[in-house]
């Protein structure tokens, strides 16, 4: 991509802290937390939000207060919320709490399937089929999520054969993204490489969108890659909230501060204000009570320290 190609492109930013971030962190805020925060990223911004999930409460209790949480946020024009739905009765709450956009998602091993949604592969594939069928129906825009497309916790490596199987499975589906996840941060460019490249025949890349955690700290390499790769979509977590439950401790999504740095920094548009966007963060922080991962975040937040130390100094 050449520097002019850089001026003009627009990448768009799916905010994904509220759902994924706080399904992984082990407090569970309570809604009008969750509320301030949804708030604050609108603030910096940012007009996508997966703002929680219709999941069965019993598998991720964190996402309990779905409804409760749509009840309670301001909706401001041009910010589409969206969230997770696994099936027909996840997308009837959904549309009760009016969510603009269902996300269905299924993985493509049979491991992560099983243990994720209790469904084989094939089981997924036809429940996601009809899950966004019913969502166009309710004249709701429709996302759909592959996971583990760059390695599994239960199978270990994955062909790029394998995820190009379960996509073409998923062709029919009137959808306007496919959200491609490194659900586990065990992906590196080139291989990002390899399965944007077998991916392209069937989803031109204006559908996909990019899902990294940073377990292993190549999520911002691999939405890199992405981008020079023609992806406009990338998914990120304030301040990198969130973890990863097969790896406990580790990192969560790629962090949104940092993602929005490196491309403002390289003459993209996001329409961003990264300012307000660590303000989100620093809510993020003190909401969740720990120390987040976001590299962006924690800079700024130690210059602001040591700028207010230099203050209190001469006075
Ligand atoms: P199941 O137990 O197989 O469900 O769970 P079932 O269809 O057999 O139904 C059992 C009971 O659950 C029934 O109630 C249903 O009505 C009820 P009963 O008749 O016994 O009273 N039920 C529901 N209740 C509320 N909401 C629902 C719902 N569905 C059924 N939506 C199910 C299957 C899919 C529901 C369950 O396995 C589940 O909720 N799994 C969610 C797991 C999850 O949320 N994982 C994390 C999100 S995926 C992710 O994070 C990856 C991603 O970030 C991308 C990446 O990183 O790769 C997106
Ligand atoms: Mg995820």
């Amino acid at each position: 991509m050449d520097s002019a190609a850089h001026t003009r492109q627009r990448v768009s930013v799916y905010e994904v802290g509220p759902r994924d971030g706080l399904q992984n962190e082990a407090k569970t805020l309570p809604a009008a937390d969750k509320v301030r925060l949804i708030h604050a990223l609108m603030d910096a911004g940012i007009t996508r939000i997966e703002a929680t999930s219709f999941v069965h409460p019993k598998w991720i209790p964190q996402v309990a207060d779905a409804a409760e949480v749509m009840a309670q946020v301001d909706r401001r024009p041009g910010v589409v919320f969206s969230a997770l739905v696994p099936n027909l009765k996840g997308l009837e709450r959904a549309v009760a709490a009016g969510v603009d956009e269902a996300c269905v998602f299924l993985s493509v091993t049979e491991g992560h399937s099983k243990k994720n949604i209790n469904k084989s592969v094939a089981e997924a594939v036809s429940t996601a089929i009809e899950t966004a069928a019913a969502a166009r129906k309710a004249g709701m825009r429709v996302r759909a999520y592959l996971s583990c497309v760059w390695g599994c916790p239960y199978q270990g490596v994955v062909t790029t054969n394998e995820v190009v199987a379960v996509a073409k499975q998923l062709l029919e589906i009137d959808m306007y993204q496919l959200a491609l996840g490194d659900t586990i941060g065990v992906g590196v460019p080139s291989q990002t490489v390899e399965i944007l490249q077998a991916l392209y025949p069937y989803y031109p890349r204006e559908k996909l969108g990019l899902h990294f955690h940073d377990t292993r700290g190549t999520a911002l390499a691999n939405a890199l890659t992405g981008i020079q790769q023609g992806v406009t979509s990338i998914d990120s977590s304030i301040g990198g909230l969130g973890g990863c439950p097969y790896a406990p401790g580790a990192a969560g999504n790629l962090a949104t501060e940092d993602l929005v740095y490196m491309l403002q920094g390289m003459g993209l548009e996001t329409g961003v204000d990264l300012e307000k966007l660590v303000e989100a963060g620093e809510l993020a922080q003190s909401l969740i009570g720990k120390k987040l991962t976001g590299k962006y975040l924690q800079a700024a937040l130690g210059t602001r320290e040591k700028r207010a130390a230099k203050i209190r100094a001469q006075s």
